[in-house]
């Protein structure tokens, strides 16, 4: 990725952001006022217990959803300013979101999920798949591409998935987890992949995790705990 000749604006800021979900009468608070940001080629790690509000900060940093409360800029544009669409069009632009249980499409060939992104932005078949096959082969997966995930190890799909992540050249890769369904062989293959697109391409990474070892390879470590940031350092 060429570097700007002036510093954008941060990729993600979050100001106060709060989510709460209503369920049968009943609200949870699961983020409380959650302030952030993240600059072109970070790298923090969020960790903290279960239950703690994670994976709904990722969501909202990811554009999945909205916040209830606050201020959420992407690339310095206000996300309550945005229509659905034009807000699936800028995460679009600006996200690569990674699950912890992968969530390919079974059936499809790596290359076909990987492509797929790449469905939603107009691009020609022919483009997608040579788009997808240097995604593919960046996550080293380029003798993979017509192998199913049906047909490949949990790691080998995980690397799928970030491929697809990042086959629209994403500035921020958020990933909720990523070695959570992994043995620590392919945990530490995926962990390099990351690392290897945070340097040398700068694309920011933000990841969830449980464990001490894959966070403190991070530069920064934001704990969240009820719904709040604890600590950040
Ligand atoms: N879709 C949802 N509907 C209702 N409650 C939810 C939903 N998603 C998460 N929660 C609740 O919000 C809190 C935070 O959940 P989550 O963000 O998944 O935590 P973590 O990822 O840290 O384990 C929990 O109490 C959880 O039960
Ligand atoms: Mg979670």
């Amino acid at each position: 990725m060429a570097p700007e000749a002036e510093p954008g604006p941060a990729q993600i800021v979050a100001d106060g952001i709060t989510r709460s979900y209503r369920m049968e009468g009943v609200s949870v608070d699961a983020l409380r006022g959650v302030s952030l940001t993240i600059e072109e080629g970070d790298y923090a790690a969020i960790i903290g217990p279960s239950g703690s509000g994670k994976s709904t900060l990722m969501h909202l940093l990811g554009c999945l959803d909205r916040p209830t409360s606050g201020k959420l800029l992407i690339r310095g544009r206000d996300v309550s300013s945005l229509n659905d669409s034009e807000l699936a069009e800028l995460r679009n632009q600006t996200i690569g979101f990674v699950f912890q249980a992968f969530q390919l499409l079974p059936r499809t060939t790596a290359i076909e999920n990987v492509a797929l992104p790449l469905v939603y932005r107009g691009v020609r078949r022919a483009e997608r798949r040579k788009r997808a096959a240097e995604a593919l082969e960046a996550v080293n997966l380029g003798h993979r591409l017509t192998h199913k995930p049906t047909q490949m190890s949990g790691g080998e799909q995980q690397r799928v998935a970030i491929a697809r992540a990042l086959v629209g050249e994403p500035a921020v890769l958020l990933a909720d987890e990523p070695t959570g369904n992994l043995d620590s062989v392919n945990g530490d293959e995926v962990m390099a992949i990351l690392e290897r697109l945070n340097k040398d391409r700068g694309v920011a990474v933000v990841l969830v995790t449980h464990e001490a070892e894959i966070a403190a390879r991070a530069r920064r470590i934001i704990r969240v705990r009820d719904g709040l940031i604890e600590e950040a350092v």
